[in-house]
């Protein structure tokens, strides 16, 4: 598919407006490797980042200058023009400066792994969905998961990741809920600044994306969002703050919608305010693909780097700067900030050299990462683990567990290897928005782990079919999915397929029903009550049935703990129904086509009236008991929390003692929340810290989490900035944001 028209002002399918990445290419003939090298001063490393980017700066021409702030249309277009035929075939470039040895920028997608290896003629690994790394509330391996992504990236010949989505769930529909890291700004916060840490490790630039509040895929390239400053900057900014602050992308990608008003590739509050001037966010700013929708404006916001293509960072951005619409000093400043992240992050003094994956480092990264993230959800009479020698018969039921799990789709997606497993050998091509399953089988993991026993398949299209599979079955193991992806927002939290239907059935025929949920989303679970074990296992990643197999015959004792609320049902939630765009907001028709997109089509309105009540701090402000709260996850062992102590100071240090009481050694998450004074007028509380200790039986272990003083504070609108109240704080910890067994209450000025 070719996507250059909209550079050069030609029509483009309306089916294709969704997404700017949504294809991929046939495969060509090996293009020429990039080979750069620091060839003048700037090549002294001794240098700080931002000298060596002035000192290329003083060599380059106005066009080399503008070259850089653009990409040159999707680098799998088909004729490969000259300006990306040195590129890696990711699905953004911008050219470099080969004349002074600066490479190109080579842009992947990589959210749970690099995309579209396949058409490539490469491997990657699939991560577990990013969900599911958040459900782990491992700092060390939201890292691995990041480094794993980087090397990958390198290895196959990119320098830049288009990963690190941070967009809160807001609302649980959201169909890209798999690819971000749940409902709480710390949690998420946290955890995604260490994966670009770890992806940047690999010398590749770092991003976080989609600054902000495109937490709906509805109408995401014209919707209004609507929100106070307040809110914004407690709950969705928050996330993209920590993330910034501590985990130091080089590059931010600006999202699709619009934020009170204006585009967020071209707002100045959100990229000039905001990012530039209170968070001294030194890197660049790259558009969503396609969500550059002016040139002056956009500039002046701060917008560095339009992609995939240049309708208005090329010549129009040229003629602007020539009419002193855009002074010379703003289009250094965005090509310095380019530069300056190339530098740190070693792009250029670690110039990318193709190399071979190793695919079973990443299974075993991805395996363990995906253990880390499975959340029991319910285990009534210690149905699991399993105990291998007492079974004889396993029913194995459902979502293709034969064969396969799900995982998510969009510019997300990662091509399993042998193609997709429900599909003919050489058929098995990733498609956009088609349900991919990787070839990791459920039911020979559960076989593996059960050698002397009977295991039937049932795939589970029948509920009655179903249940006689199940019945006299020892146990029953259920498979339940809903696929999701990048493009769409789910209708509903309701399994599809009929699979209630199917879980009930099962469940009535077998008292020893275990249900294993593979989704990005919560769902509804008008059948709770019936299976005797609910695990959820996400979009479970390259080997996720050995996770699952794992955890299932408790040789892995889960730890994880929900990052989303599962409400009881929808009705439940800040906004019942999605608000859908109008179709003028949605499509357009005509020859003038691209140049409408360009331009921007017309809003459509979301209000944010929640505002800061965002996922359990709605559930807890409007007091609805949800289905499974945040942080619910239950464990093979017991912890029991004690002896709490609240220490004031710069950063008030929070202890406690948390022992494993069971028979199990086992990994327990402990929540630190607060609930600030009455006068904040604040939901009932705000997770402020955690920590994840691993404990043998019996063994226990005294805790400290210190506490980031804006984790205690409001944001001001009238100081513009963050705010401590003086006043009386409860702390509050425990195993759940429901269990909460430690409190005390401090006194802070
Ligand atoms: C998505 C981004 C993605 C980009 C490039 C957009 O449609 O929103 O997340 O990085 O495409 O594929």
């Amino acid at each position: 598919m070719n996507f250059s028209p909209l550079l050069s002002g030609m029509k483009i399918p309306a089916t294709l407006l969704l997404c700017f990445a949504c294809v991929t290419a046939p495969s060509l003939a090996q293009r020429p490797q990039p080979k750069p090298h620091p060839t003048g001063p700037w090549s002294n490393t001794s240098l700080s980042p931002d000298e060596r980017a002035d000192l290329v700066i003083k060599e380059m021409t106005v066009d080399e200058k503008i070259a850089l702030l653009h990409g040159v249309g999707m680098p799998t277009d088909e004729p490969v023009t000259p300006e990306n035929a040195a590129s890696n075939r990711g699905v953004g470039y911008a050219v470099g400066v080969p004349r002074l040895g600066i490479p190109g920028i080579d842009m992947s997608d990589a959210a749970y792994g690099v995309r579209s290896s396949g058409v490539n003629g490469r491997y990657s690994t699939a991560l577990p969905a990013n969900v599911a790394a958040a459900a782990s509330w491992d700092t060390d391996a939201a890292y691995e998961y990041g480094a794993l992504i980087g090397r990958e990236l390198r290895a196959q010949g990119f320098n830049m990741t288009l990963g690190g989505g941070v967009n809160l769930t807001r609302d649980p529909r959201n169909g890209r809920t798999f690819e971000y890291l749940g409902e709480d700004p710390v949690l998420a916060g946290t955890l995604v600044a260490r994966l670009i840490e770890g992806t940047q490790s690999a010398n590749v630039i770092g991003d976080i994306k989609h600054y902000a509040l495109n937490d709906q895929e509805s109408g995401r390239n014209s919707v209004n969002i609507t929100i106070s400053k307040r809110a914004m900057r407690e709950s969705d900014l928050l996330a993209f703050e920590i993330g910034v602050e501590q985990g130091k992308p080089a590059a931010v990608m600006c999202s699709y919608n619009r934020v009170n008003g204006d585009f967020a590739c071209e707002n100045q509050y959100l990229l000039k305010e905001v990012l530039e001037k209170d968070w001294k966010f030194p890197g660049f700013v790259v558009s969503d693909w396609g969500g550059t929708h002016s040139d002056v404006k956009a500039s002046a916001a701060g917008l560095d780097n339009e992609q995939p293509g240049r309708f208005f960072y090329e010549q129009r951005f040229k003629d602007a700067l020539d009419a002193g619409k855009i002074p010379q000093a703003e289009l250094d400043e965005h090509v310095h900030r380019i530069l300056r992240s190339m530098f740190a992050a070693g792009v250029i003094d670690h110039p990318r050299q193709r190399s071979v994956i190793d695919p079973f480092a990443g299974f075993e990264t991805s395996r363990k990462i995906e253990e880390g993230g499975i959340v029991l959800l319910k285990n009534e009479k210690a149905q699991l683990p399993l105990s291998a020698a007492r079974l004889k018969t396993i029913a194995v039921i459902g979502s293709h567990s034969d064969v396969g799990m799900i995982s998510g789709g969009g510019s997300a997606q990662v091509d399993p290897i042998g193609g997709n497993a429900i599909k003919a050998p050489g058929q098995g091509a990733t498609r956009w928005m088609e349900e991919t399953w990787f070839p990791t089988s459920p039911l020979k993991a559960i076989q593996a782990r059960a050698p002397h026993a009977t295991v039937k398949y049932d795939p589970g299209t029948d509920p009655a079919a179903a249940a006689a599979a199940a019945k006299g079955a020892d146990v029953a193991v259920v498979f339940a999915y809903m696929w999701a992806s990048e493009g769409m927002d789910l209708k509903s939290l309701t399994l599809p397929h009929d699979q209630d239907a199917i879980i009930s059935a099962v469940a009535a025929a077998n008292p020893h029903t275990i249900v294993v949920l593979e989704t990005g989303n919560p769902v509804t679970m008008p059948w709770v009550e019936k299976p005797a074990a609910i695990v959820e296992a996400w979009f479970a990643g390259s080997d996720g049935a050995n996770a699952v197999g794992n955890v299932l015959f408790g040789t892995v004792n889960p730890s994880g703990k929900l990052p989303n609320t599962f409400p009881k049902s929808e009705a439940d939630l800040p906004h019942p129904t999605i608000t859908m765009p109008p179709p003028e907001s949605s499509h357009f028709s005509g020859p003038a086509s691209p140049e409408k997109w360009a331009m921007g089509l017309p809003p459509f309105q979301v209000t944010y009236d929640e505002g800061v009540k965002v996922g359990y701090k709605w559930y807890d402000a409007e007091s609805k008991k949800p289905l499974f709260p945040f942080g619910y996850g239950l464990s093979y062992t017991t912890y029991r929390y004690s002896g709490l102590q609240v220490t004031p100071g710069d950063k008030v240090k929070v202890t406690f003692t948390i022992a494993n009481a069971g028979a199990r050694e086992g990994s327990e998450i402990a929540e630190v929340y607060a609930a600030l004074p009455a006068a904040a007028q604040e939901p009932p509380k705000r997770l402020i810290g955690f920590a994840k200790v691993k404990l043998n039986p019996g063994e226990k272990h005294s805790v400290t989490v210190e506490i980031d003083p804006k984790y205690l504070s409001i944001f001001d609108e009238q100081k513009d900035d963050w705010s401590p109240l003086p006043g009386e704080y409860t702390i509050m910890v425990g195993g759940s944001s429901d269990n909460l067994p430690l409190k005390a209450t401090v006194s802070l000025k």
